[in-house]
Formats: structure tokens, sequence, C-alpha cells
């Protein structure tokens, strides 16, 4: 019944490199905790490892691939990669266990020895405890290029170390400025993200199998992501613009969360409230865990039978989630509503007397909104100000004072957008003022492009005056540019 729902679709879009390498892996563990070992997903998963592992053999001149595991975060060649930390946390977890600072990969590496070290890691390491053991283990069955490695001695240091002294590029498209730009501030979102994404890949792994959810897990982490916004907007709401580090549909629903929460705490201060609706956020999709593979990852037109199927998604959400361990009626009505329209239109089609909830009108707005801002792979990224316009002409779709809101609440520049402004200038927006079009933005590049020092960095309020001008934001930078 259930088929994994894993992005292999993006695969043509991402970079190759260590961070797709490290992103194929754990997409491979994923499916290995859900499949037989033959099953053709883990087997495909396997394969394009394998070609990642040569691409990274071609391009490193030692002959063999090290991936180091420290501080709860992946290292390559001495530099601690943020996006590929973010969907890795199962495996730091289980390298850590271990007592093990990564992976080594010899050239001579096949797809049955990758093989063996997925089925390792997603099954048998339980049941040892240290990473020679492991390595024994991987022996007997006859792998012998891949190697847990002892503690990983470069790294010693906290990960702000690394970050101040060795920090570069994660990626080709990167300018070093936007690298030094993940900033220490960025440390604990990355972390509540990382156990999110956790929590996600074991509420997957129970729904495919099968298996009651369990959301006590995930619910500790809403909390968790709550009290961050709080405290902190602008780091959590810049990772929620992290999506191209994302190979995971699990991405998108914690966007969706973050977004939905970061609107709802306007609306209301009710702690308890606000849990529920961003867990309700968070599960939203769970439905599609038992959508047929072939469907959920289509690049052609769906066929009605295949539209029916993909439009069961809330049907099977609210089924899961009903069956949870400990059910929310609110998460429960989310899921099945989330794609009911206000004006009594959309899916599933039901006889009911009332209209959708605040809470799923909330999350409603929230999920279109993170569509057309996110990149996929078949579109580019959309400024929030042309996804507000669509959203407004979307008639009957949304509560149009709640619309309004979010609009309001969001920003013309959100917080986290990076923008350009009038001196040329780029920098982030770091708080949202009573003047929609000015905002508060910390300045960290200068008209040449250059990275401002620590000390040049200024945090500008648009609202007033400098000098005899005025300073505005020219334009929010989208991916490329940022
Ligand atoms: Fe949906
Ligand atoms: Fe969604």
């Amino acid at each position: 019944m259930c088929e994994q729902h894993l992005h292999d679709d993006e695969r043509d879009a991402r970079p190759s490199g260590p961070v797709a390498f490290v992103d194929e892996l754990v997409v491979a563990l994923t499916n290995a905790r859900i499949y037989s070992d033959e099953h053709p997903r883990v087997n495909s998963a396997v394969e394009v490892l394998h070609e990642g592992l040569q691409h990274l053999l071609r391009e490193s001149d030692r002959g063999r691939v090290q991936i180091g595991a420290s501080d709860g975060f992946i290292f390559y060649a001495g530099q601690p990669l943020l996006g590929a930390s973010l969907s890795a946390q199962r495996l730091l977890q289980t390298l850590e266990e271990l007592g093990s600072g990564g992976l080594s990969f010899e050239s001579t590496t096949t797809q049955e020895d990758l093989s063996s070290l997925v089925r390792f890691v997603s099954r048998e390491a339980k049941r040892v405890d240290r990473f020679d053991v492991a390595n024994s283990a991987l022996d007997k069955q006859g792998c012998r290029s891949v190697r847990l490695l002892p503690p990983y001695q470069e790294a010693s240091g906290s990960w702000t170390d690394k970050i101040e002294s060795e920090w570069v590029e994660d990626f080709e498209s990167e300018t070093l400025q936007t690298a030094l730009d993940l900033d220490l501030d960025m440390e604990l979102p990355a972390r509540i993200y990382q156990d999110v994404v956790g929590a996600l890949q074991d509420a997957m792994v129970q729904s495919c199998s099968g298996k009651n959810l369990d959301t006590a897990p995930a619910a500790g982490y809403v909390e968790s992501i709550l009290t961050q916004l709080t405290h902190d907007t602008t780091s959590m709401m810049r990772l929620s613009r992290y999506e191209k580090y994302d190979a995971f549909t699990f991405g998108h629903s914690i966007r969706v969360c973050f977004i939905a929460l970061n609107f709802a705490r306007h609306l209301t201060k009710d702690e308890r409230l606000l849990e529920r609706i961003g867990m309700a956020a968070l599960m939203h999709d769970i439905g599609k865990a038992w959508v047929p593979f072939e469907v959920l990852h289509s690049t052609e037109r769906l066929s009605d039978a295949e539209r029916a199927e993909m439009n069961m998604h809330p049907v099977h959400g609210g089924q899961i989630l009903l069956d949870s361990n400990n059910p929310d009626p609110l998460a429960v009505s989310v899921a099945f509503s989330h794609h009911q329209n206000q004006d009594g239109g959309g899916y599933p089609q039901s006889i009911r007397l009332a209209r959708p909830s605040a809470a799923t009108m909330i999350v409603k707005i929230a999920d279109v909104y993170e569509a057309l801002t996110a990149v996929r792979p078949y579109k580019p990224k959309m400024a929030p100000a042309r996804a507000y316009r669509i959203m407004m002409d979307m008639q009957g779709f949304f509560e149009p004072s709640l619309l309004r809101r979010f609009i309001e609440v969001n920003g013309v520049y959100p917080v986290g957008s990076r923008v350009k402004l009038s001196t040329g200038e780029v920098g982030r927006v770091i708080q949202l003022t009573d003047s929609p079009l000015e905002p508060i933005v910390s300045t960290d590049q200068a008209e040449s492009g250059e990275g401002l020092f620590y000390e040049d960095v200024q945090d500008l309020d648009l609202r007033e005056r400098f000098g005899k001008n005025r300073i505005k934001v020219d334009k929010v930078l989208l991916d490329a540019e940022m």
C-alpha cells in the first residue's frame, strides 16, 4: 500500500558533490528502513549513491572520499556542510552512538559495498556499540572498501570554531559571502530543523510500515520551533528559506509549519493552541505516505485515475492521524480539509455544515504560499508580493480577511529575505515595521559586492532618513542572486 515519497525526481535538478552525496545516502538509508533489501526503491537509491560517489572520486585526488561527522554536523574536506547536515540527523546519531567520526569510501567501493553499508546503518547498527565492531561486521559481509572512521580529529573543536576558522563555500553556486552569512545564529535553528526532519522521517517510516503513528516526538519539537520563533524570528525564518538544501518532501512540511506558526502567533497567544496548529501544519501532508510513488512523482500530466489517487492524500492523512497514539481532532481536520476551499469547492468533497476551521485556513494559506515561493524542479522561486497577488486572485480559496492579515504579518519583504537596497548594498530583513515597504534591514554586503566586516554591518530602519535621502528596498533577491 505504501510507497516511499522521497524526491527522487529532484535529482537532476540537484547539484552533484558532497552535499548531494550525503542527501543520497540519507535517501537510501530512509528507503532501507521502509523496504526489504531487494526492493527496487532501495536498489535504485544505492545506484544513485554509487554514481554520486564516482563523481566525488573523480574530483578528489586522494583516491578515496571521507565524510566527517562531528558535533551533530556533516563535514567534508574539513568544512561543515549545513545543508547536508539538515537532513542527516539519524545518520549522525548512529555514527555518534558507535563513537565514529565519519565514513570513508575507497575508490574500489562497489554498489554491493554501499548496499551492505546502507543495510548495516539502517538496521543492524543498533546491535553493536563501537565503530570497530561495526567494521568487522561489514568485513564479514564482504564489504572492505567502506569504513566507519574513528572520531573526527580535525573537527574536534566546536562547530563555532570551525566556522570562524574554516567555513568556506558549501556550494558551487554560493558566493563566499553567503557561506559566511551562515553564522552562529543559525546553529540552534539548524539543530531544531534536524530534529524535526528526523521526527518526520520516523513518522513516514511508521505510516508506511502500517504502524500507528507516534506523534509525541514531533510535538516536542513543535514546542522548540515556537520558542525559537518567539526569540529569534529572523534565524528561524531564514532557515525556512533554505529549500535548495532540501532533498525531501519533509522540507515542504517544515516550512509550512514555520510559516503557519509565525502567522498564528500574531492571531493568538494561547501557547497550547499554537502548538496544536504547528503540529497540524507539520503533519498536513502525511497522507502522501499512502499515495503510490509513481503518482506522487509523476512528471507527466496526471490521468483522471491518478489525479483521484493523489486527491486521496487528505483522506489518508486524516486516517493516519486518527489512528495515531494520541489523535488531536484539530490535526485530523487540518489534514482532511486543507484542500477544501472556503466556498465549498476543492477536495475531498464532503457534505458538511461547517466551513473549514480557522486552523485549517491558516495552514492552507501557509501551504499555498510555500508552494508558490519555494523552488521546485519545474519552476523558479517567486517573490512574496507576486505570490500574494496570485493568492488574492484565487477566488473562493481563502477566507479574505485572514489572507489580508497573513500578508500584513508576513510582509512584502518577509523577515529572513535578502534584499538589495537603493544604495546598492545587500542585506537581510530582520524586522518588519508599521510601514510595509520599510522594514529594518541588516546590511552585510557593500555596493561593490564585497562582504562587510562585522564592525561595518549596520541595522538600518528604512523609515528613517539617512542624510537627505531615504533608502529603499530595490528588490528581493531570489535564489541565484542570494
Ligand atoms: Fe496537501
Ligand atoms: Fe502541502
